[in-house]
């Protein structure tokens, strides 16, 4: 396998992983350059401060401090920001990537962003900043159904998916490219109608990567096929570039790949470059090395350049 080092800015129309941080890759990549991103941007940035706040109270037996006349003080911690600071640093992490998201667009393009219920607020006013408040066309709800049900609130089984167009009145989207699927009551549509189904609403029901399947990598945060391939089919043309700069296991690269697009996948994480480099290597995607990329015994693509498996 051979690993191109350091930035390569001939951005081909061919399939490409990359593995560093995507903010240089995008930061590099020319305006209007890209038909199609979707991303899948983790939680936790691993950036989290937790900033305590703390008073001092008067206590000349047990102060740990000595004050204004000499007086002894004792500090005490009335709680943390850390939650505050959670979001201010998950916003001030995504911010750039999605500027560049927006930049990076062609003028027909959409930006997906994959979020859950505890961000997708946050991350919705953010992006209402950026492409426009009418650039702003569905919230997809993903639903499933599987794992643990708690008992003290309704069980949070679904995910959030953003659609924003760069431009709100032209935009790619191929209506007789929807998948059909059964209608809830089909007694009461008629037999034909009942036999071709219906068309998506925007509450898709879809299951979870299932845990013993042939789909599943291993990843942990893998999305589903089906979902991916849904959106590719509907907001993409063949032989378009589909971008995913938080690519994980690679299911953007698949579903684009197996609908004839190019896909152009970005991972700091040796982990992900391994697996997608694995479950992609049909397509033949040319492997890059960019700045930022995290070390790991698991993927030292010095230590085996030239070798024929990651
Ligand atoms: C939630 S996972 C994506 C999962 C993916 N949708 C799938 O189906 O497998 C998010 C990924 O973003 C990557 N990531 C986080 N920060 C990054 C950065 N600054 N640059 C590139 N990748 C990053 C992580 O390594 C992780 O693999």
């Amino acid at each position: 396998m051979r690993v191109l080092v350091g930035p390569q800015v001939d951005h081909p129309r061919r399939h490409r992983i990359v593995w560093g941080d995507n903010l240089p890759f995008l930061q590099a990549l020319p305006d209007a350059s890209v038909d199609f991103i979707y991303i899948d941007p983790p939680f936790n940035t691993g950036r989290v401060q937790r900033r305590e706040r703390l008073r001092t109270v008067r206590d000349p037996e047990q102060g740990d401090r000595t004050g204004f006349q000499g007086h002894r003080y004792r500090t005490l911690k009335i709680g943390s920001l850390a939650f505050a600071d959670l979001f201010d640093d998950y916003l001030a992490f995504l911010e750039p990537r999605l500027v560049q998201a927006y930049r990076v667009l062609r003028p027909q393009g959409s930006l997906f962003v994959h979020l859950d219920y505890r961000e997708v607020h946050y991350v919705k006013v953010l992006l209402d900043a950026i492409f426009g408040r009418d650039a702003f066309k569905n919230e997809i709800i993903w639903a499933y159904d599987y794992g643990g049900r708690a008992k003290r609130r309704w069980p949070a089984k679904h995910d959030n998916l953003l659609w924003y167009a760069k431009d709100p009145r032209r935009y790619t989207f191929h209506y007789e490219a929807m998948d059909r699927i059964p209608y809830m009551a089909p007694g009461l549509v008629g037999p034909e109608k009942a036999r071709r189904g219906k068309t998506p609403t925007d509450v898709w029901w879809h299951t979870i990567v299932p845990t013993r399947g042939r789909e599943r990598t291993g990843y942990p945060t893998q999305k589903p096929l089906g979902v991916l391939e849904r959106i590719i089919k509907v907001h993409t043309n063949p032989g378009d570039i589909v971008l995913d700069f938080f690519a994980g296991s690679g299911t953007t690269g698949e579903a684009a790949a197996r609908h004839g697009r190019i896909f152009w996948l970005v991972d700091r994480h040796p982990e992900a470059v391994r697996i997608m480099h694995r479950r992609l290597a049909a397509y033949d995607p040319r492997l890059e090395r960019w700045p930022g990329a995290h070390e790991g015994a698991a993927f030292d693509p010095a230590a085996r350049e030239e070798t024929d498996s990651v």
